[in-house]
């Protein structure tokens, strides 16, 4: 059952920090999207996911945390956590400022053993009934097991909370206005259909365009490929999934009020109300 009054919101790390310039939060990106949190606010229950751009990746290209086997270093792995906080201070601070209600909480406190913990994630959806909070989590460095640690992607939380959750909308933002099929040309894919296997089954653009994506260099955890992979798994459990530029955060109203918007939906064939 989709949860009509629930959306999912990830903060790309394109947009709440200057992805090339290490450690600078980008304090527009973050206030784009609060303003409109704020409307959004006040007909859905929202939960906030942001990425780790200029900080935590920043630190887990420094300390080689993907290019390395684990396990990671421990200087490392204080260290990208560290700045993933201070991230998220950053932004709940700003939040709060502008009559947000934002209520932290680590990924660390619903994952166990490396998976979702599916009580702790329907908590998520359930502390932000009946008042005005909105769960922010992150990437982050997470304890998997036997002493071992693991980058955890906003991304993936994303597609653990969209499969658990079945909001009505899961909207990725990023500094891009969605997915291209061709980079040369910036040619935007508005919509992609999916078959309850997750295989494409048509594009509004040329039926066989190839799907492209890029990544920055700080990128560890695979760019718009991952996402879009993520995406897809989200969108066979039911749900609208959206990409769209984090810059142009108003596209959040367009979507939710069913008007005509830039960028690209995910969703199964029999499910679609696509926007346009
Ligand atoms: C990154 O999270 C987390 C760490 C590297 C610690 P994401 O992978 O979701 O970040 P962005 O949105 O791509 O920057």
């Amino acid at each position: 059952m989709i949860d009509s009054n629930l959306v999912i919101i990830k903060m790309g790390g394109s947009v709440v920090t200057f992805k090339d310039e290490p450690l600078m939060p980008n304090m527009e990106g973050i206030e784009g999207i609060a303003k409109v949190l704020v409307e959004l606010r006040k007909n859905f229950r929202i939960i906030l996911v942001h990425g780790g751009g200029s900080f935590g990746h920043y630190w887990s290209v420094k300390y080689d945390m993907h290019t390395k086997p684990l396990p990671y270093s421990d200087e490392g792995i204080a260290v990208v956590h560290e700045s993933m906080i201070k991230l998220n201070h950053i932004i709940i601070e700003k939040f709060i400022k502008l009559h947000l209600r934002p209520y932290t909480v680590l990924p660390s406190s619903f994952m166990y053993k490396g998976q979702g913990d599916v009580n702790k994630i329907k908590e998520l959806a359930e502390m932000g009934a009946g008042n005005d909070l909105i769960p922010v989590t992150f990437g982050d460095v997470i304890y998997t097991t036997e002493n071992n640690f693991s980058i955890l992607s906003g991304d993936t939380i994303m597609s653990l909370l969209g499969t658990t959750l079945h909001p009505r909308y899961c909207i990725f933002t990023t500094n891009v206005d969605g997915l291209y099929g061709n980079l040369d040309n910036k040619d935007l894919v508005p919509k992609i259909y999916l078959n309850n296997s997750g295989e494409i089954i048509a594009t509004e653009t040329e039926a066989n365009s190839k799907i492209e994506s890029s990544s920055s260099s700080y990128d560890v955890t695979g760019g718009m490929k991952r996402k879009i992979s993520e995406a897809i798994s989200i969108a066979i459990s039911g749900c609208q999934v959206h990409l769209i530029s984090g810059f142009r955060p108003e596209r959040i109203l367009d979507i939710v009020n069913n008007r005509d918007y830039v960028g690209t939906c995910i969703s199964l064939k029999s499910t679609s109300q696509l926007a346009r």
